[in-house]
């Protein structure tokens, strides 16, 4: 065992992995982004690719990103550097550092976001709206206070910080564990609350039956970045919080329940929204503020809506919280392995530079009108920071983690990594292929067709 092992330690059990992987995966990303890119991008027909998305890519290179991190035990760029030494392949777990920190920054303000609001349902801001349109109005107006975009952003930032600088395993796993059940359950509530609305079921509709004609290639790149983005790959933490897990796990069925329940929690997310969104006779395009918008008209209509709201605002965070930790563990476990800096200095330093480089996201929601309406892209910076880094940049990384994986390092050790723990490995040959041919090749298509599509 060498000392680094030592010194980085292992999860306590199978379901530490599982539950702080699980906490990395649900977030925002499931309740937050995954409806208002659905809304975006036709309903049912993008929740279909999705599904065909994670199954067919989402899982076997998240599988291919654990088995990476338990055999070397390193962040991205060591690991890299330990299978493929003297190589550029380092610089693919370069990428993945820098993704993870600038999807960092964007989330952070939207995290922040989430904090607000619930001191904004608890205080009675929602109590007295009529429609949702009133509630569109509230959160422009939080989105362009600069005193509380910023102070939100803040505390968000340093109980984050706060947490990785003491060490994740213990409080924050036990926490989520513990309060996960908790928002499925409000989650429920949402659902059958929005499906008993009157005019949900063309909502309903929208969101479940497909309709072909609306996917193209950009719905295709989106379903993907954003399986990807929920199941946080393609940027390193599968890596990093696959190097401590202990060898007599099993990889593949811890793998298959954090793709389980993340898919569900954002398809239980989207059948909350969709059938309210409607019956309030919204658009569905409403992009980034979709949630802040929704929800709270919703709690408006029922009786101890405050209560209910502010609860489930406090379980967002918390959801958001678990998983900033993780994008915050991948820097910090970076600067720590590769310059030698203590963790204090590490996480002091990566929180710092976090909140720098959010500045321009938290100005984008109407505080500053440069960030708010961008001239080179439709939308503001924090869509244009979602779309290059939480679309593309993963996309990318995901990419050359199937092509290291399934060429480089090559299946056949891979999968020897994958039975340890795992001594029958049933899926293997079918996983081989998904990772040798099926992942790298589809996932260069669907960029291939995204260049076309954007340029010719
Ligand atoms: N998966 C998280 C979510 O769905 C976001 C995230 C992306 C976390 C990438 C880590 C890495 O909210």
């Amino acid at each position: 065992m060498s000392d680094s092992l030592n010194n980085r330690g292992l999860w306590g059990s199978k379901i530490g992995f599982i539950a702080a992987a699980t906490g990395s995966a649900i977030g925002l990303g499931n309740i937050w982004r995954f409806p208002y890119l659905a809304g975006e991008n036709g309903g049912a027909a993008f929740v279909l690719v999705y599904l065909f998305c994670v199954l067919l890519l989402g899982f076997p290179i998240m599988l291919a990103e654990v088995s990476i991190g338990r055999s070397t035990r390193k962040n991205p760029v060591g690991a890299f550097k330990t299978l493929a030494p003297n190589s550029k392949w380092k610089y693919i777990g370069g990428l993945s550092v820098l993704t993870g920190f600038a999807i960092l920054t964007f989330y952070s303000v939207v995290a922040g976001y989430t904090l607000g609001y619930i001191f904004k349902t608890l205080f009675g801001s929602f109590n007295n709206i009529q429609n949702a349109q009133q509630s569109k109005l509230i959160f422009n107006d939080f989105v362009s206070d600069p005193y509380l975009v910023f102070i939100c952003l803040t505390l968000f930032l340093l109980l984050n910080g706060v947490i990785v600088y003491k060490g994740i395993e213990e409080g924050i796993e036990k926490w989520s564990k513990g309060l996960m059940p908790i928002l499925f359950i409000l989650l429920i509530l949402l659902v059958i609350r929005s499906l008993t609305l009157e005019g949900a079921s063309s909502g309903l509709k929208f969101y479940i039956k497909p309709d072909f004609s609306k996917i193209n290639a950009s719905t295709v790149m989106n379903a993907l970045g954003q399986a990807f983005f929920s199941l946080s790959l393609g940027m390193g933490v599968m890596i990093t919080y696959g190097s401590y897990l202990s060898k007599k796990d099993n990889l593949v069925t811890s793998v298959a329940y954090v793709c389980i329940f993340d898919t569900l929690i954002a398809f239980i997310s989207g059948l909350a929204i969709f059938p309210a969104l409607f019956a309030m006779g919204l658009s569905p395009d409403q992009g980034p503020s979709l949630v802040f918008v929704v929800i709270p008209s919703i709690f408006s209509s029922i009786p101890g809506g405050t209560y209910f709201g502010t609860g489930f605002f406090v379980l967002l965070s918390i959801a958001a919280l678990t998983s900033t930790i993780s994008l915050l563990e991948v820097s910090v476990s970076y600067i720590i392995e590769e310059w030698k800096w203590s963790r204090e200095k590490a996480t002091a330093a990566a929180v710092i530079f976090t909140f720098i480089v959010a500045v321009p996201s938290a100005l984008s929601g109407g505080i500053v009108q440069f960030f708010t309406k961008l001239p080179f892209y439709a939308g503001d910076f924090l869509s244009f920071m979602s779309t290059l880094f939480g679309s593309y940049s993963l996309t990318i990384g995901s990419f050359f983690v199937a092509v290291f994986v399934g060429w480089w390092w090559g299946v056949h050790l891979a999968s020897e990594e994958i039975t340890n723990g795992n001594p029958h490995f049933k899926v293997r040959i079918l996983w081989n292929i998904l990772i040798k041919y099926f992942s790298p090749i589809a996932v260069f298509l669907i960029l291939l067709n995204l260049i076309k599509s954007s340029f010719f």
